[in-house]
């Protein structure tokens, strides 16, 4: 079953609004429609930017993907700092990367945490990015399948089939973040090949065919054709060659290399 490929661009904490909207306006040019027929993009702006690119985003009829990196798992309450579900999806946010590594390991997340919030985001009607990758500890130790698996198996625990199917998976090396140390396109297809195999054991075969998986990790112009080529790679999530409209653009121009 052919899956559309998807680059999704996580800005993490850069660009204020100002910045925020030259970047989108700066990638839309760039991109023809037929990119946009290939490949969906998104991007993962701060909150303080996201009312700013939608509004920019909708009223030039951009086909850019509107996304959050984070959120918390309840419709609302006393949780401040927080942001809620239902407030990203009144603001046409389509994708919510959950349990980012750095989320993970800064900010404390659990996969019982990402679980929670992996469902409140379907709830709401938007799709989870959700990330799982092992630290160069983990894959020296020869434990990085199973550290992924774990986190799969729990991150989706008690998720219907068809949620899964239409979900989004990032592998991202924690090695490999904003270290310019790529995993070999071998290696990312392992990997990637692994978690549609245990997604195939937990909600079967309709769902492992559908999700998409994305590798991250210093994806730059100069690797994702590569990538791309593997057959379980379904597209990337980009950090730090995100930030710059010409730099993500030729990543999301990857069949023209
Ligand atoms: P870099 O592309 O900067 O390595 O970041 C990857 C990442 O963490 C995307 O979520």
């Amino acid at each position: 079953m052919a899956r559309t490929p998807i680059i999704s661009g996580n800005w993490k904490m850069h660009h204020n609004h100002f910045e925020a909207i030259q970047t989108v306006q700066k990638l839309h040019y760039r991109l023809t429609d037929d990119d946009h027929e290939a490949v969906e993009v998104t991007v993962h702006a701060p909150f303080t930017d996201i009312r700013s690119i939608q509004t920019v985003i909708e009223s030039d009829k951009m086909k850019i993907g509107i996304g959050a990196q984070n959120c918390h798992w309840e419709d609302k309450g006393a949780f401040t700092g927080e942001v809620a579900p239902p407030m990203l999806a009144k603001l046409n946010v389509s994708h919510v990367i959950v349990g980012h590594s750095e989320r993970r390991e800064l900010f404390g997340e659990t996969d019982e945490t990402v679980n929670k919030k992996v469902k409140a985001v379907l709830t709401h009607g938007m799709t989870p990015i959700v990330c799982c990758g092992e630290t160069l500890d983990e894959r020296e130790a020869g434990a990085a399948e199973s550290k992924v698996e774990g986190q799969i198996r729990e991150g989706l625990s008690g998720v219907l089939g068809n949620h899964v199917a239409a979900s989004v998976i990032a592998y991202e090396p924690i090695w490999a973040i904003g270290t310019g140390r790529t995993a070999t396109a071998e290696d990312a297809q392992a990997m990637c090949a692994h978690i549609r195999s245990v997604v195939r054991s937990e909600f079967g075969g309709d769902a492992a065919n559908a999700v998409r998986i994305q590798y991250g990790g210093s994806v730059k112009p100069g690797n994702i054709a590569e990538l791309m080529g593997q057959p379980d790679v379904d597209g990337a999530l980009v950090g730090g060659a995100s930030l710059e409209a010409d730099e993500f653009a030729a990543i999301v121009q990857y069949r023209n290399h």
